[in-house]
């Protein structure tokens, strides 16, 4: 689906738009200030009723110039409306304060990406993770990932996981439908999802792929599920293509891990798969195309997720439109024999054989 072709805006609704980018980061400020500092929470309580401004104060124990600031921030944003005086949630504002997406993405905005993003103009110059140095000198933030102060590394995985975790049911009837005995699960992070195979088939073997700071946690995962005796663990750094994949596995799966990778390193990964499969293997890839998305918004949160990869993750990576990906497919030697959209939230499923 193309929603971009048009520009379908009247001139009122175009600057009211602008308007919005100029001001973007106060409006995400404020509202993360008006739900971490209990105001939409007090209001929301207050059900019907509503809350005058003097009720939230006294509630939230905050100055009154603090909370009158917030609280009309809130109605320009549309988290609030008031009616003499009595201020109430919007539908806005409820999700803002409850919807758990929400909730994941405004917390990997601010905890994970917020400071760093000051340097998007110099990421893109230089195709550097320029935003990564307000953690530390690291060269992409999957080798800082164990390291990431608590706050940021529970918002990364808290982000990472649950676009992830709602696809994992949805997939494995998909992946055992062929039986498979071997599975290489390349970018296996902390062992999630190698744990459900591992329940779901009492016979597979299980082999992760990653980091070591990421092997580490996964080991730990699989160890205290009582599953370690059919998983392995191969470290690797995936970006050294000297470093071959262990052979003989019928399906090799990777899940939101080939957007973390260039095109040409994607390429390079693929053909590493190649050599590694058995010769009737496939390769599962599970990715979030955005022009695949059902929704507008959600292509949007893709778009911008794919400056995190600009700033913050590598520099050289995204979340990629599906043609750009196909061809890297064909590139190192594979087709893709079916293809599911709409798995989970937004994911895609692609499977792929040699050609
Ligand atoms: C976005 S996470 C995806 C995790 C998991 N597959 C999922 O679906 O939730 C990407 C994973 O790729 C791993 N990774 C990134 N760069 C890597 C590299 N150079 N070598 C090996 N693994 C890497 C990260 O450590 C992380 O576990």
């Amino acid at each position: 689906m193309n929603f971009f072709e048009k520009d379908t805006k009247t001139a009122i609704e175009a600057i009211k738009s602008a308007q919005w980018i100029a001001f973007a980061p106060i409006v995400f400020q404020a509202s993360l200030a008006l739900r971490d500092l209990g105001i939409l929470e007090a209001v929301e309580a207050a059900k019907t009723e509503g809350l005058t401004l003097d009720q939230i104060v006294k509630k939230t124990n905050l100055p009154e110039y603090g909370v009158r600031v917030l609280v009309e921030a809130g109605l320009g944003i549309g988290l609030l409306t008031v009616n003499k005086g009595v201020y109430h949630l919007t539908k806005t504002g409820y999700f803002i304060l409850n919807d758990a997406m929400t909730k994941v993405n405004m917390d990997f905005t601010q905890d994970v990406c917020y400071e760093g993003m000051f340097t998007l103009q110099e990421s893109i110059k230089k195709t550097k993770p320029t935003g990564l140095e307000v953690f530390g000198k690291w060269k992409t933030v999957y080798e800082a990932l164990a390291h990431l102060p608590s706050k940021a590394q529970k918002s990364w995985f808290a982000f990472d996981h649950f676009y992830s975790d709602g696809s994992f049911p949805q997939v494995l009837p998909i992946l055992f439908k062929h039986k498979p005995k071997h599975i290489l699960d390349i970018g296996g992070n902390t062992g999630k999802f190698t744990l459900k195979c591992l329940g779901y088939d009492p016979n597979v073997k299980m082999t992760i792929l990653d980091l070591p700071g990421q092997l580490n946690m996964a080991k730990k995962n699989i160890e205290a599920a009582g599953h370690i005796d059919r998983a392995n663990f191969h470290e690797i750094n995936i970006l050294d293509d000297s470093q071959k994949f262990p052979k003989g596995a019928d399906i090799i799966w990777m899940s939101q891990f080939l957007d973390c990778f260039s095109e040409d390193e994607i390429v390079s990964i693929l053909k590493r798969c190649h050599e590694a499969l058995n010769e009737n293997g496939m390769v599962y890839i599970m990715e979030t195309f955005w022009d695949r998305q059902r929704f507008k918004t959600a292509a949007f949160s893709l778009q911008m997720t794919s400056l995190y990869f600009t700033n913050i993750a590598n520099g050289n990576s995204q979340m990629y439109d599906s043609a750009v990906f196909n061809k890297l497919i064909d590139k190192a030697g594979f087709k893709i024999l079916e293809e599911t959209d709409n798995v989970g939230i937004s994911h895609t499923i692609q499977v792929c054989v040699k050609k």
